[in-house]
């Protein structure tokens, strides 16, 4: 049997992240901003996406090598048809320890107890602001938080565990960041993250990143402070923090606190490349040696191969180095 493995800076792989479907019911000016991602815009075709049985074999592989953690994301990852047969495929695989999803939450009213039933831990959902126009704004089609709130109580009600992700902007959603988490901290652990230059088209600029120290700052006053909380394993990207009058909040500082020292996770696209990191420009195309009809040890090798290659930290040098024709956040799913 194979080995957990590490890559060429030491790194082992833990954390594998799939993206089921290119498509999203929203279009987020940070990720798919409606201009480019139009009415004629061409996602991939059903037929070039991978099976069920297929990302459930590459899974299987993968956890061989070390991976214990799977998130299923997108685009949005419940317009893809049945995705719970999936979680009730993945949670065959012995060795996953922990089983979670990526999700706008619009569709978790009609989703989550399926899901749960089938074997899903837990969701994290994301929502930029409380307010109608902000975030309609931020959503780019005008959809009210009240929808996104109701998937989150869907899936509170089914039994899964939630986190939100909250993407913040300078003049955009940062001038309510308290208000917000006041809100919802009773619900959920909110994590905010930089604005980040993935992707090609979604006009990032430094001037719009609010740095996380600035957002913790934000939330404290009137008494409030806030004390660093240890991470929960290596790798762990969000940084904890608890506050004296007892809520968790995390930020996720890509921008201002790089955190690729103990990055261990590999991402698969909907059609079967791999990516060693969020900000590569090029894929691993499994899609054809698995179609060949290759056997589990020849894919093996190929992806021990891949990993043990691996030498990404672009959040690190970012501003030494600049990126064309990155991939999209859309396709690869945060
Ligand atoms: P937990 O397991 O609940 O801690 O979730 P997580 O933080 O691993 O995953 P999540 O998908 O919630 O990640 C939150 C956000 O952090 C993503 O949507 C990305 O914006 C960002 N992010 C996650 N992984 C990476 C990474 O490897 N590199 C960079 N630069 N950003 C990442
Ligand atoms: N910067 C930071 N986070 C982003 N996400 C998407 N695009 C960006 C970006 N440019 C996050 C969303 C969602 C997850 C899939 O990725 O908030 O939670
Ligand atoms: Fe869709 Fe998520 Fe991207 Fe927003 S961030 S457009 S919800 S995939
Ligand atoms: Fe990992 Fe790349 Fe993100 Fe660094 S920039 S944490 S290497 S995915």
């Amino acid at each position: 049997t194979p080995l957990p493995i590490t890559d060429a800076l030491g790194r082992p792989l833990r954390d594998l992240r799939i993206s089921v479907t290119d498509r999203c019911n929203l279009r987020c000016t940070y990720c798919m901003p409606a201009e480019i991602f139009g009415p004629d815009y061409a996602f991939l075709p059903q037929s070039e996406l991978l099976s069920f049985e297929e990302i459930s074999r590459v899974s299987r592989l993968l956890v061989g090598l070390g991976v214990q953690k799977l998130r299923l994301t997108g685009g949005e990852p419940l317009l893809r048809r049945d995705l719970p047969t999936l979680v009730a495929a993945l949670v065959e695989i012995s060795g996953v320890q922990d089983l979670a999803m990526t999700t706008n939450g619009l569709l978790l009213p009609r989703f989550a107890a399926d899901l749960k039933a089938a074997g899903l831990q837990r969701v994290t959902v994301s929502l930029d602001a409380l307010d109608a126009e902000t975030f309609g704004q931020m959503n780019g089609l005008g959809v009210s938080p009240e929808r996104v709130l109701a998937g989150i109580d869907a899936a509170l009600s089914a039994g899964l565990g939630v986190k939100l992700n909250t993407v913040v902007k300078r003049g955009v959603n940062d001038a309510a960041l308290a208000e917000f988490w006041r809100e919802l901290r009773g619900k959920a652990v909110v994590r905010f993250i930089e604005f980040m230059d993935v992707g090609n088209h979604n006009g990032w600029n430094l001037e719009s990143v609010v740095p996380s120290a600035e957002v913790i700052e934000r939330l404290a006053g009137n008494d409030l402070t806030f004390t660093p909380l240890p991470p929960r394993h290596p790798g762990e990207v969000a940084t904890r923090f608890r506050s004296s009058d007892g809520f968790e909040v995390g930020a996720i500082s890509s921008v201002t606190a790089p955190f690729c020292g103990n990055c261990s996770r590999l991402r698969l696209s909907a059609t079967g490349s791999l990516y060693t990191c969020l900000f590569a420009t090029q894929g691993y195309g499994l899609k054809e040696p698995l179609r060949a009809g290759e056997t589990d040890a020849q894919l093996l090798e190929r992806l021990q191969g891949l990993w043990q290659a691996r030498r990404d930290r672009y959040s690190e040098e970012r501003g030494e180095v600049t990126r064309s024709s990155k991939i999209e956040m859309s396709f690869i799913g945060g």
